[in-house]
């Protein structure tokens, strides 16, 4: 069976937050994106730019004021398991064994514990988690096995469209590489469309198509660069001329929205 990912439309999404004392302060402001079925793009913004709203906007948790997200030709008005976001911080229930939260999402679908069975072990393997450590509690695991744990429970419905909030950016430089090409991997079995927010340059060149370059609060795009690598890629990429051109353009445009803000 081959499947892609759906494709995502953002298109004039404004939203604003309230602010205590009164007022509201603008968060995004007309941010228009559009991410083809089965594509990777990289989102980079200086902090505070509205990345982590803009990712709770696409996956239905939050109301934009103006502006409609949609997948493929529905609109997205209210959390759909079509989407599957990653948080920046694992969120786990830590009362649940790894294994439980994955399945977690199965359960409340009502899926019977057969195949639920069957599916945590496609799971496991699928984000490359120790099947020997399933049994664990969220505290007693490493940072990146929290993440992986929380990127199988995300994967568990067979999302069209995976939302990874900065997902790997508490683990160390070696371990980072070794995600973001599992990453690619991944992408490649699971089909679905991928948007990633990164604050590295190297790791948005090494797995995505584009990159979208946010403009500081309120955020906006500002840029939007191929990534002009073939496919598969691996780290030995990362020595190529296009790779340093390419981050010479991304770093070009954050200093120009940092310089106008
Ligand atoms: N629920 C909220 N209520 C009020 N302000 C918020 C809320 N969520 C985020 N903000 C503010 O919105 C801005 C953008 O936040 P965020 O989207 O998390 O930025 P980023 O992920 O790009 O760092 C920040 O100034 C943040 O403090
Ligand atoms: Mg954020």
């Amino acid at each position: 069976m081959t499947r892609v990912g759906g494709a995502i439309r953002v298109d004039g999404v404004d939203l604003s937050f309230p602010v205590r004392g009164g007022g509201r302060l603008p968060v995004l402001d007309g941010m228009t994106l559009e991410i083809a079925g089965g594509g990777i793009v990289a989102l980079i913004g200086p902090n505070g730019c509205g990345k982590s709203t803009l990712l709770r906007v696409i996956a239905g948790l939050l109301a934009p004021e103006r502006g409609t997200v949609d997948l493929d030709t529905t609109p997205i008005v209210e959390p759909d398991p079509r989407i599957g976001l990653v948080f920046q911080e694992p969120r786990l229930l830590p009362w649940r064994s790894a294994a439980d939260n994955i399945t977690y999402p199965l359960e409340l679908a009502g899926w019977p514990p057969a195949r639920r069975s069957k599916r945590l072990t496609e799971l496991v393997d699928l984000v490359s988690l120790d099947p020997g450590v399933t049994g664990n509690r969220p505290a007693e695991l490493s940072g990146g096995t929290r993440q992986r744990v929380a990127l199988a429970r995300a994967l568990a419905l067979e999302p069209e469209v995976l939302l990874l909030d900065e997902p790997f950016s508490a683990l160390d430089a070696l371990s980072r590489e070794r995600f973001d090409l599992e990453l690619l991997r991944l992408w490649e079995r699971a089909a679905s469309t991928i948007l990633l927010v990164t604050h590295s340059i190297a790791e948005a060149i090494l797995v995505a198509d584009r990159i979208v370059v946010m403009s500081p609060r309120p955020g906006r795009v500002i840029a939007d660069i191929p990534v002009e690598l073939t496919r598969p890629r691996s780290i030995d990429d990362l020595d190529a001329a296009v790779v340093s051109e390419t981050a010479r353009e991304v770093r070009r445009h954050l200093g120009e929205g940092e310089a106008a803000a």
